[in-house]
């Protein structure tokens, strides 16, 4: 997968723009708040469909109320365009100019690395989860759904327990075990590999202490209909769900203590980079091809093993985009950003603050 060109139109800081993209690393440099994560986070959304704001309302330009982004993609010898459109809680998708809703897109289309990431490790369990489940999605069309239809299964019950309805809880029960079943066994079978790349990655990371993968589960696919029928005047009591593959959590150690609890901040950030690496790497086997790496804010990484390692990662795969406040090295494309534009500077070019007069053209462009 190659993104040939990303056009944005009201989207957040972002000015007007298209901007092509070759091969290679592109570097994105600027001050804080240029719009460079603003930039990523577009791209993210044209290539996946997916974005993990709260509202969508965040995305379009203050004052501004509906917006759109396009990327113009190069795979397997043949040229798409996919669109998005952003209005008031809307969220429309075209690929090639026909409406499509997020399944359909690519499912592996696209990585995005960022220093955030670190609360996959320190952060709750609900995030460890959706890692997980967006990864498997990607992996699997049928789980996506399945676990859609099994997250409506959840409230939907929930409803019903809180209403105290008892006597509906034999169908409730059947459709959560069934939908459950296929989840945990899923989850099972994509963690033997995904488990595999990641203490991979951790090590090639130089971290001493092997990392683990494992999940910790409420329940089994053998004891689902026993365990919700034991709890239920439990289940009845507190209006909800509480065994099942929505409550599980995977859990990450490090030298056979978990990670969120004992681990680093360093050793976490190593961590959260292997989870990234190993997706990468799962999304490329499962399709054959090489997703677009987006790096935001390299800079922001202050350990020279794991700059260099994110650099590396960016020099390995066909396409990357890696933003910072300063300038990526090894770059084969570079853009200036500020203010939500992006000038692109010939890569062969000194740092900006030596060259006060060519700094001074590209503000009176700008
Ligand atoms: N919906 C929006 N409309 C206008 N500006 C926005 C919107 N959302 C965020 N911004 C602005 O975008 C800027 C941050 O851009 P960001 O991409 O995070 O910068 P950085 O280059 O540091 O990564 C902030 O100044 C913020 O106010
Ligand atoms: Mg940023």
């Amino acid at each position: 997968m190659r993104l040939e060109s990303l056009s944005t139109l009201n989207y957040r800081n972002l000015a007007p723009c298209t901007l092509r993209f070759g091969a290679g690393v592109t570097g994105v440099f600027g001050e804080n708040g240029a719009g460079k994560t603003n930039l990523l986070e577009a791209i993210y959304l044209a290539l996946t469909g997916q974005t993990d704001v709260g509202r969508l309302e965040q995305l379009v330009q203050s004052g501004e109320s509906e917006a759109y982004v396009r990327a113009d993609l190069e795979s397997g010898g043949s040229l798409s365009v996919q669109e998005v459109g952003l209005g008031r809680g809307r969220r429309q998708l075209k690929v090639d100019g026909v409406r499509v809703r997020a399944g359909d897109l690519p499912r592996g289309s696209a990585v995005w690395i960022r220093p955030e990431d670190s609360e996959l490790v320190f952060g709750s369990p609900t995030l460890r989860r959706a890692y997980l489940d967006s990864l498997l999605s990607r992996l699997s069309a049928r789980y996506g759904q399945q676990l859609g239809r099994y997250e409506r299964t959840v409230s939907q019950r929930n409803a019903a327990l809180k209403g105290g309805e008892a006597w509906a809880m034999a169908v409730w029960d059947d459709a959560l075990v069934k939908l459950g079943t296929e989840i945990i066994t899923f989850r099972r079978r994509a963690l033997t590999r995904l488990g595999e790349l990641a203490t991979d990655a951790n090590a090639a990371l130089g971290s001493r202490k092997t990392l683990e993968l494992k999940l910790l589960e409420t329940t089994t696919p053998e004891t689902y209909a026993a365990d919700l029928t034991g709890r239920r005047a439990e289940e009845l009591a507190r209006g909800s769900t509480v065994s099942g593959p929505h409550r599980d959590d995977l859990v990450l150690t490090l030298g056979g203590f978990s990670a969120s609890e004992y681990a680093s901040r360093g050793e976490g950030r190593t961590v959260a980079l292997a989870l990234r690496r190993a997706e990468l790497e799962l999304l490329a086997e499962r399709f054959g091809e090489q997703p677009v790496l987006l790096i935001d804010d390299f800079s922001a990484e202050l350990d020279p093993g794991r700059r260099a390692f994110l650099l590396e990662l960016a020099a390995g795969v066909p396409q990357a985009i890696v933003t910072g406040t300063e300038r990526p090295p090894g770059a084969a494309a570079q853009y200036w950003a500020q203010s939500g534009r992006f000038t692109p500077l010939d890569p062969l070019d000194g740092p900006l603050d030596m060259k006060p007069e060519k700094k001074a053209e590209l503000e009176e462009v700008h």
